[in-house]
């Protein structure tokens, strides 16, 4: 019985704190006994630095100390880290919080401080129990998100396995994408949405035949609609996961225009989210400039020019703009040649 009380408690680590050291000594005695790892902190201000440093899973807080007391530590404490577990230990009735300020604090558990620790022993023992349960339920769904991420992964090689003449196109949107993205100063978490969304947005192409796919000739009505299908069912796939929730619209989107042109949903103007806007013209510009078996890409400079002219039709205006402004501002020449190398377009955004 010991002995696996021993092994359940062992990798879970405790912060005693105290002003007075002869406390918090017999309680790491006492806790150590029933094999767990206590840290010793007499000192409140410090011991609000070792939880932003260390790896605490519990902490045994005193109410009253100096210079500040344990609701302090605990509010700085929130503000950085809500997965802690505190308990907060009082002295005898007299000095201990009224209870509107036990209820008002962000903890798990209080003990009023007595000789014999086998309620506070009680009182750790569940968040031991809470813990490992959430342990085990990040492990799973860190798992599975793996697994997930495998799988489309695997979706995307297939798309572009299919198609040699499209390999690399994902990436390079997703690129372009993120680097337009930095340079309309959009939302970092924005940012990574779309790059992220690049990845993956012709996904969906999984389910267009290799008969329409890689026709090499002008397609048919009919070829036409299917390959249109892949926007919706890019979003289907992606829908089972649900990180992927914020980018769903964007791989629905990419294929509207802002005036109303586009497919799925004939979306204009600002219907559209700005995501699928900027992922619009990474893609377009893409498939402009890469080569085709029957055609050569067309040279930067057209490339762009034609990004002018569908400014306001096909494409966003301000969109545009900000890629012809970082297209400058890096100089022609220089962003000709890294682009094909598929090198890094922008600096800070880590893609
Ligand atoms: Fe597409
Ligand atoms: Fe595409």
């Amino acid at each position: 019985m010991r002995k696996s009380k021993i092994t359940a408690s062992a990798q879970i680590s405790i912060l005693t704190v105290d002003d007075d050291p002869i406390i918090t000594s017999t309680i790491k005695d006492y806790f150590a006994r029933s094999g767990y790892d206590v840290d010793i902190e007499n000192n409140p201000v410090t011991a609000i630095e070792r939880v932003r440093n260390g790896q605490y899973d519990i902490m045994l807080l005193d109410f009253l100390m100096s210079p500040i007391c344990g609701d302090q530590v605990v509010e700085e404490i929130r503000k950085f880290n809500k997965d802690l577990y505190i308990i907060l230990l009082t002295g005898h009735k007299s000095m201990a919080p009224p209870i509107k300020t036990i209820r008002h604090l962000d903890i798990q558990g209080y003990y009023e401080k007595d000789d014999r620790f086998d309620q506070l022993e009680l009182l750790i023992e569940s968040c031991v129990k809470s813990i490992k349960q959430l342990r085990t339920i990040r492990e799973y769904q860190d798992d599975m998100s793996r697994a997930y991420m495998q799988t489309i992964e695997i979706l995307r090689y297939v798309v572009e396995t299919r198609d040699s003449e499209t390999r690399g196109h994902s990436e390079r949107v997703s690129k372009l994408g993120a680097a337009i993205a930095q340079e309309m100063d959009l939302a970092s978490d924005q940012i990574v949405m779309i790059r992220t969304a690049g990845l993956f947005h012709d996904i969906g192409k999984i389910g267009v035949p290799d008969s329409i796919l890689l026709k090499n000739g002008p397609l048919t009505d009919e070829e036409y609609q299917q390959i249109k299908k892949h926007p919706a069912d890019g979003e289907k796939i992606l829908s089972t996961y649900s990180p992927f929730r914020d980018l769903l619209r964007i791989v629905r989107e990419h294929h509207e225009r802002v005036d109303g042109r586009g497919y799925p949903d004939g979306l204009a103007g600002d219907q559209i989210c700005i995501g699928a806007r900027v992922i619009a013209v990474a893609d377009s510009f893409d498939a402009m400039v890469s080569n085709r078996k029957y055609r050569k890409g067309l040279g930067m400079d057209r490339a762009l020019d034609e990004l002018i002219r569908c400014k306001g039709g096909q494409f966003d205006e301000t969109v545009v703009d900000a890629m012809l402004a970082m297209v400058e501002r890096i100089g022609r020449d220089v962003f000709e040649s890294s682009y094909f190398r598929n090198e890094t377009l922008i600096g800070d955004v880590n893609i």
